[in-house]
């Protein structure tokens, strides 16, 4: 079922080879046609994500075969809908969404894409294309830290690469749900800039007396969860500062270093380290639990899951939109725009 003329040709973005940017290049190929159970959505924006960065580079939790078409985050319009989808198909039809692409198929650095049903999450009024357009990775995993901290009875947790948009969401929904935030950067401007958004607390890890001083505010607050996203020495880090039964959280590896880790802590002190990954843990929320987390995440996108749009760029130029982001990280998402 489609709603308008399609074009039998789309611009699209190719990884070529696992090598980062240098790996992109723009070309045309057919507009897919939506298998059973998929729309077919005609993308308006993506975000890039470090795990797109990740990916690129081949160091994501998959690889695909190549070539093949980046782009986790993205919003747009279904435009048409494939067999065996029913009702929802027919609901969806002519929807603003957002979504999200898995490990098989094609990403979302095209004009138009082919997803699964249950990856294109229908937007409410208010919320917009661009922030659609990031309105799935970085706030459902700011939601569930929040919930991970609160259901293990922890008031106060340390974050690191805390100026990052995961960061600042971990930050102001936490003061909503009752769950400071103690915030890790590694420049004094970073320091600066979090504490006139209203953190008390923000640490800078390049300060000669960072690990003085972490370990001084975990004991007076009695801190025992950490979320890195850096791994490397980090984890280690936090875990030294932090009182004994204490765990760290890894969700990133920004450092694209292994985890380094002295096991007297693990040994004698009840110390943890773990891992979070998204993807599981939607997959752990039954259909009610996936549709009121959705709407409560997007009625809080344009507060505290709001993300700030630093740059955009048109599909022919990723090689520049991808360098431009891996230089400059914070102050707000590079998008791919792809118009409505
Ligand atoms: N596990 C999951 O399911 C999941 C889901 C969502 C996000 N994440 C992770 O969450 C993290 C934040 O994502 P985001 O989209 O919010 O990022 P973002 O807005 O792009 O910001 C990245 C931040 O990381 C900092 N950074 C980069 N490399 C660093 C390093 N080696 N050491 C310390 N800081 C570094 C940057 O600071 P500078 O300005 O100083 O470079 C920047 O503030 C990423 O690691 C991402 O992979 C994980």
């Amino acid at each position: 079922m489609t709603q308008s003329h399609l074009p039998e040709q789309m611009t699209a973005v190719f990884l070529e080879a696992y090598s980062g940017a240098s790996g992109l290049q723009t070309g045309q190929r057919p507009v897919p046609q939506p298998g059973p159970k998929e729309v077919l959505v005609k993308v308006a924006a993506s975000a890039i994500n470090p795990s797109d960065l990740s990916f690129l580079q081949g160091r994501y939790g998959f690889k695909k075969p190549l070539p093949t078409i980046p782009g986790f985050e993205g919003s747009g319009t279904v435009v048409a809908v494939g067999k065996a989808t029913g009702l929802m198909g027919r609901f969806l039809l002519g929807k603003r969404v957002a979504c999200v692409t898995q490990q098989t198929g094609d990403g979302l650095w095209a004009e138009y894409t082919a997803v699964s049903l249950n990856y294109a999450l229908p937007l409410l009024g208010a919320v917009g294309l661009e922030q659609g357009a990031m309105s799935v990775v970085n706030p459902l995993t700011a939601v569930a830290l929040i919930e991970l901290a609160q259901k293990a009875g922890h008031k106060t947790v340390l974050n690191t690469a805390g100026a990052s948009a995961l960061g600042l969401m971990l930050h102001r929904l936490g003061q909503q749900e009752g769950v400071e935030v103690v915030n890790i950067v590694r420049r004094a401007e970073q320091v600066a800039q979090l504490q006139q958004q209203g953190m008390r607390h923000v640490l800078n890890s390049s300060s000669a007396t960072f690990d003085e001083a972490l370990r001084d505010l975990c004991h007076q607050q009695k801190i025992r969860l950490a979320f890195d996203a850096i791994a490397g020495d980090m984890p280690g880090q936090l875990l030294a500062a932090m009182p004994n039964h204490s765990r760290v959280t890894v969700y990133g590896g920004l450092s694209q270093q292994a985890v380094k880790i002295d096991p007297t802590g693990l040994i004698f002190q009840d110390k943890s380290v773990n891992g979070f990954w998204l993807t599981p843990w939607v997959g752990q929320k039954n259909m009610l639990q996936s549709v009121l987390m959705w709407r409560r995440a997007q009625t809080l996108l344009l507060s505290a899951l709001k993300t700030e749009v630093r740059a955009r760029y048109p599909l022919a130029q990723a090689q520049q939109a991808v360098a431009d982001y891996e230089a400059t990280m914070s102050g707000g998402k590079v998008l791919l725009v792809m118009g409505e």
